[in-house]
């Protein structure tokens, strides 16, 4: 029987329907992507973090909108992302305490801190970029309600990657004092943004797997390269230079060749020993503690106004 089932199954994928959620599925598709909308929906929470460490501090009025829109963007995408998950048959309240408890994986990227305004610009320009290169082919994903939501994510992402390079566009053409925050921005954030598309082929466990089930449609590799030939032209065009030595145009594959990326790094980042991932998870604590009394308001006012409609 469940050998019909699976064929059936795989029938669909190859036809490239959507599955939904009262479909039948392998528990293992479903596992898989329990785990990487989870973590994704974690990735967009903890990533207003670094952001709204800027919010106060913004140059401008026009600053300081444009960045709390685009971290209310990133709060608006994690609650999307939950509820995609939870179709999947997982409470809320347990992806929640995943997080706190520090057993859940979020993106790397957001474990390195933000010292400079211009992180603000490199953070919307390489973060956001890499994560709409990553987030493109995922409104393909076999899974409908993860390709729905992506949909909607990847329409804000845009904004929030050009917001970031007119931030880096505007340093980069200002005084030399700020040429040089943007440039040492650029230095920081370059390698752990590379890093965001996950390790390479050859060791990513999950790749061969997730592109038979459609859930990718293109490899960590692959996105990574795209990554690099979209971004280096990018930086050429304000002047600013791509930390890596090893990084050259190759006439022949019409491609960049860079340099090997970190994988010491990257391991110890995921791991959670990077530079902030203490601070991330306990600033996520505290504000889902200190948040309790707003949440408990809104529950009691909701059952207020529902009793109110019974009258
Ligand atoms: N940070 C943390 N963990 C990572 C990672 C990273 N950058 N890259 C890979 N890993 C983990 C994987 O989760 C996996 O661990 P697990 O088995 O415990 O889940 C392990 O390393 C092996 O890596 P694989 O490549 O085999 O894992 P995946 O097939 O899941 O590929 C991925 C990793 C490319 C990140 C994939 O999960 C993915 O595309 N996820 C959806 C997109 C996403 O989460 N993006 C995060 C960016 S945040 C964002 O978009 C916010 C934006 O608004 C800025």
């Amino acid at each position: 029987e469940i050998k019909n089932l699976e064929a059936i199954f795989d029938l669909r994928i190859a036809n490239d329907e959507k599955i939904e959620p009262k479909d039948w599925m392998p528990e293992k598709y479903r596992q898989t992507h329990i785990r990487q909308i989870s973590q994704h929906a974690h990735s967009e929470i903890v990533g207003m973090l670094p952001e709204g460490n800027w919010i106060t501090r913004a140059p401008s009025l026009r600053r300081k909108v444009a960045l709390l829109a685009k971290v209310q963007d990133e709060a608006g995408h994690g609650l999307y992302l939950y509820s995609a998950c939870e179709t999947l048959g997982v409470s809320r309240e347990d992806l929640y305490e995943q997080l706190h408890s520090g057993a859940a994986k979020y993106s790397s990227i957001f474990n390195y801190p933000t010292i400079t305004w211009a992180d603000m610009g490199a953070i919307g320009w390489l973060v956001d970029g890499a994560a709409i290169i990553n987030q493109v082919p995922l409104t393909a994903t076999s899974y409908g309600p993860y390709a729905r939501a992506m949909v909607r994510v990847c329409k804000e992402e845009s904004f929030h990657q050009r917001q970031g390079f007119e931030i880096m566009m505007t340093l980069a053409n200002g005084t030399p004092e700020q040429k040089e925050m943007a440039q040492d921005a650029l230095n920081r954030w370059w390698w752990p943004s590379l890093m965001m598309l996950g390790p390479t082929d050859a060791a990513s466990v999950h790749t061969e797997q997730s592109m038979k089930w459609k859930l990718k449609r293109k490899t960590n590799d692959e996105l990574r390269q795209q990554f690099v030939d979209q971004t280096v032209p990018q930086a050429e065009l304000i002047g600013l230079t791509i930390p890596d030595p090893n990084l050259k145009w190759n006439e022949e594959t019409k491609r960049y060749d860079f340099g090997e990326l970190d994988w010491e790094e990257f391991w110890q980042v995921v791991k959670g020993h990077g530079p902030c991932n203490k601070k991330r998870i306990s600033d996520r604590v505290n504000a889902w503690e200190n948040g309790k009394w707003v949440r408990d308001a809104a529950m009691a006012y909701a059952e207020k106004q529902e009793a109110k409609k019974l009258e």
